[in-house]
């Protein structure tokens, strides 16, 4: 049995993965779970709730703790579950509202607000994981902290010989759950062959696991059907439905292969920055939607003592964490897409790239599979996303507003240097006390 803990117990993500634990404990029983969190107060209202969840529905896991106290969380601990927001929601909603005042993509991963939360994520994740290690040299840390890609860069280079921090993120398994849905089968049923980088990437190939190929299947039934995914709160969420749409635009001009839904950012950067609202941008939807629900949820948890008449269910990012988490502990050799550096997996892009592709997780860590070459507008493509990454993590080591300019200059959804200026301007006034000084 396992201790683990989830850094960012605060998050509205929270109860998905308690859930998810709750649904897997007989793949990683647990002993011990701890929440960590820098907000106490945000943290108290998951973590009462979570006590009343966790005594209706797993009443075999021995000790549930939250804390602020670092030593009190990592002491003692088998794995972490990294999932941190510095600046939190609010500033969230500044990383989408700046580009967007330039006409640019307003996102939390993407294009410049993607460098804003990078440059913000970074100290605070470099702290976060010498901090753990001066508790514990050999726990498992998966790290899923936006933006991954700019994150798993800056780790690789501050933490080169740390072979227990794995980068994963989920929208690969959401966007094959949607496959799965689609073909009326289970998702872990499902094998992919997958490249990219994070948020970046395309599926080359979805068998299932007799081997049976799926792959024009599900590309026929997006033309023809479009996306249509039968979860009903992502069904019902706007901003997945104009996503979905993107899939099926992105498919029909690029048949090739499946996209990771993030690119419709790179390939359409002036038709969705026209679409999005600056006063309800994705923070605003989350603040008024899924915080809110939760917090109630959790309001009224804690005042019932009961979560009689409370939906609560696993997610599949939940579940994907959970399972990779186990893979790795006890040599399963199951295989998760995940970020790992190239050295030569892609063989057509450098070797210190942060790929994103599928791999065993065995006890020694991520066996990934090879991928060989990849076709022109890919690398292209590929090597100047990976360029603006690789700048924005320079731009944070080096204090240097000139490899800055240089990413957001390069970013696809910028491109032009007097806006790119002037969003980093504004990027730079927004985020004092954030980002070093450049
Ligand atoms: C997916 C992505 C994450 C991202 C999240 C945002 O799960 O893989 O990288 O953080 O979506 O979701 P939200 O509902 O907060 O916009």
């Amino acid at each position: 049995k396992k201790n683990l803990v989830i850094v960012g117990g605060g998050s509205t993500y929270t109860l998905g993965i308690v859930m998810s634990l709750i649904a897997e404990k007989e793949t990683l029983p647990l002993n011990k779970l701890v929440f960590y969190d820098t907000d106490a107060e945000r943290q108290e209202k998951i973590a009462k709730a979570t006590a009343v969840i966790l005594k209706e529905r797993y009443p075999e896991l021995e000790t549930f703790e939250y804390t602020t106290d670092k030593s009190k969380a990592f002491t003692d601990m088998d794995v972490a579950f990294l999932q941190i927001r510095t600046g939190g929601l609010k500033m969230r909603e500044k990383d989408e509202q700046i580009p967007l005042k330039y006409g640019v993509v307003g996102q939390e991963t993407c294009g410049p607000g993607g460098m804003a939360y990078g440059m913000r994520s970074i100290p605070d994740m470099i702290e976060l994981i010498h901090d753990i290690r001066s508790y514990t040299d050999d726990a498992w840390i998966l790290n899923y902290t936006n933006p991954a890609a700019i994150v798993a860069e800056a780790l690789q280079r501050e933490f080169p010989e740390d072979d227990r921090l794995l980068n994963i993120c989920d929208m690969p398994i959401a966007i094959m759950k949607s496959y799965a849905d689609m073909l009326g089968k289970d998702v872990w049923d499902l094998v992919p062959e997958y490249f990219g980088l994070n948020h970046f990437g395309w599926f080359t190939k979805i068998e299932d696991k007799d081997g049976t190929d799926y792959t024009e299947v599900i590309k026929e039934k997006i033309i023809n059907e479009g996306f249509v995914p039968t979860d009903e709160e992502i069904a019902n969420d706007e901003s997945w439905k104009k996503t979905f749409a993107q899939a099926r635009k992105m498919l029909m001009d690029f048949p090739e292969f499946l996209p990771n839904t993030y690119l419709q950012y790179y390939l359409y950067p002036e038709a969705l920055a026209a679409k999005e609202v600056p006063d309800n941008t994705r923070a605003r939807q989350v603040i008024n939607g899924r915080q809110r629900r939760v917090h109630d949820q959790c309001d009224h948890i804690i005042s019932t003592q009961s979560t009689e008449g409370i939906e609560l269910t696993d997610d599949v990012h939940g579940v994907y964490m959970v399972k990779a988490a186990a893979s790795l502990m006890y040599h399963m050799n199951e295989i998760y897409i995940v970020m790992v550096k190239n050295n030569g997996i892609i063989s057509n892009i450098p070797h210190d790239a942060m790929v994103e592709v599928p791999a065993m997780l065995a006890r020694s860590g991520p066996r990934p599979f090879s991928v060989g070459e990849v076709p022109t507008f890919y690398k292209g493509m590929m090597e100047n996303q990976l360029a603006y990454e690789k700048l924005v993590v320079d731009a944070y080591f080096e204090k240097s507003y000139n490899k800055a300019l240089q990413a957001l200059t390069l970013n696809r959804t910028v491109t032009d240097v007097e806006k790119a200026k002037l969003i980093l301007d504004d990027l730079i006034e927004e985020n004092k006390g954030y980002w070093p000084e450049l």
